[in-house]
């Protein structure tokens, strides 16, 4: 185990009900609140009005910045960034799924940043101090809701690229199951395939003795896969909806990978394919997760067999270590096709005519990946084995 530093301050509130704990929540910031959210869903289902309900009961004055684009764009932040700095924004509130929280982390930095935002992003510039922000989750899946990492778009130049900053921890998030019940399957199954890569990122790592930390990982990961296709039947149980919602928190807010670096090289990957496509990140990581591992399984064998015997169940007896992961491999894919997740990058339509201008993007800062380095021609040939 390496040595670390454990330090998350998003006062997480968990449970039915819990958009009222807004009004205890908010005041300390100030009274000029921003609220932030996407194309409409918060209106369809209700939370806009419970939303707009508890800042009024707190006689706050109320600035709203709809419209944020799943793979939320850079153009959408400088608008946020503007009503900041014109208004005097005091509080930012996110209501929605990842994209319109990682739009409110670079808002809530670019307000307090001379120069472009996207700056921060590029990492030009670092971002050592953001306005104070809450978040009314909607979408399990990225864990952005309780981590300091955010993901922004920039669709002239067909970048993608994640940041992140200790000051764009969320102040507090509510997670409330209910909030989740309208997310459509497509949208469910791509959380899914995104928390569950999440841990995948963290499992595949060099360091030594890190067996608490395997088994929380493989925990989560069996937990998910148990529940995922009652909740894809039954998407208003609360229970199942609960279930992954936290299980979502937590693949991506620093408990499970104390003590090691993960891999996050296929996370990479995958923002160049939506960079140039804009497909929905956890589709395109369902599409290349298993192609890293068969391209990589050579770096250590014995850790694809363990997350195969222990996961999926495979039975090692007489099988190398190969030929165990292999298998557990095909396992993993067997799952995510099951439960309705796309396999193939000609599933959204794409073949070859731009794939080494994503491995271009993809290596645009050199070499990459913890567990393994990869290069342009490796980034190639994942993206070759997923037409
Ligand atoms: O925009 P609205 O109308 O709200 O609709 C959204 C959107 O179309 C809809 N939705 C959300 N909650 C809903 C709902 N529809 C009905 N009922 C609800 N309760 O779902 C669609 C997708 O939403 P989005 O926020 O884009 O999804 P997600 O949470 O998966 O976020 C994806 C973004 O997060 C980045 C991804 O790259 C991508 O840009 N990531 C951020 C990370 C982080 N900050 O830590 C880590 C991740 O690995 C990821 O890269
Ligand atoms: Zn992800």
């Amino acid at each position: 185990m390496q040595n670390f530093t454990f330090w998350n301050p998003t006062k997480l509130i968990f449970g039915k009900d819990q958009i009222e704990q807004l009004h205890k929540e908010i005041p300390q910031y100030g009274n000029k609140v921003l609220v932030v959210y996407g194309g409409g869903s918060i209106k369809r289902n209700g939370l806009y009005d419970k939303v707009m309900a508890e800042l009024k009961g707190m006689d706050a004055e109320v600035f709203e910045l709809s419209g944020v684009e799943p793979n939320p764009r850079i153009s959408t932040v400088r608008k946020g960034v503007e009503i900041c700095k014109e208004q005097g924004i005091d509080f930012l509130l996110a209501v929605g799924g990842g994209s319109v929280i990682d739009c409110t982390k670079a808002i809530a930095a670019g307000a307090k940043y001379a120069g472009d935002a996207w700056d921060l992003v590029i990492k030009k510039a670092v971002a050592t101090e953001a306005l104070p922000f809450g978040t009314v989750l909607t979408l399990a899946a990225t864990g952005s809701e309780m981590n300091s990492g955010s993901v922004i778009t920039n669709w002239e130049t067909n970048e993608k690229y994640g940041w992140g900053s200790p000051a764009v921890f969320p102040k507090f998030s509510i997670l409330d199951p209910v909030h989740t019940y309208t997310v459509p399957k497509d949208q469910t199954i791509y959380g899914i395939v995104d928390m569950m890569s999440h841990v995948l990122e963290h499992y595949f790592h060099l360091a030594e003795n890190t067996e608490f930390q395997d088994r929380m990982c493989e925990s989560l990961l069996i937990t998910v896969m148990e529940t995922a296709p009652k909740l894809l039947s039954d998407l208003e149980n609360y229970e199942y909806r609960a279930t992954i919602l936290y299980a979502g928190t937590m693949a991506l807010n620093g408990i499970l990978n104390m003590g090691y670096r993960g891999d996050w090289a296929t996370h990479n990957i995958e923002h160049a394919v939506s960079a140039v496509y804009d497909i929905p990140h956890g589709g395109g990581l369902a599409i290349l997760f298993p192609n890293w591992m068969k391209h990589n399984l050579h770096v250590k064998p014995e850790r694809f067999k363990q997350l195969a015997v222990r996961v999926f169940g495979v039975d090692p007896t007489g099988k190398s270590n190969e030929e165990a992961a292999l298998e557990g491999i095909e396992k993993l894919r067997e799952f995510w096709t099951e439960i309705g997740a796309p396999s193939r990058l000609a599933d959204y339509g794409i073949d070859e005519s731009k794939l080494q201008l994503m491995a271009d993007k993809a290596t645009v800062n050199g070499e990459f990946g913890n567990f393994a380095k990869l290069n342009n021609r490796d980034v190639m040939e994942i993206y070759k084995i997923s037409l």
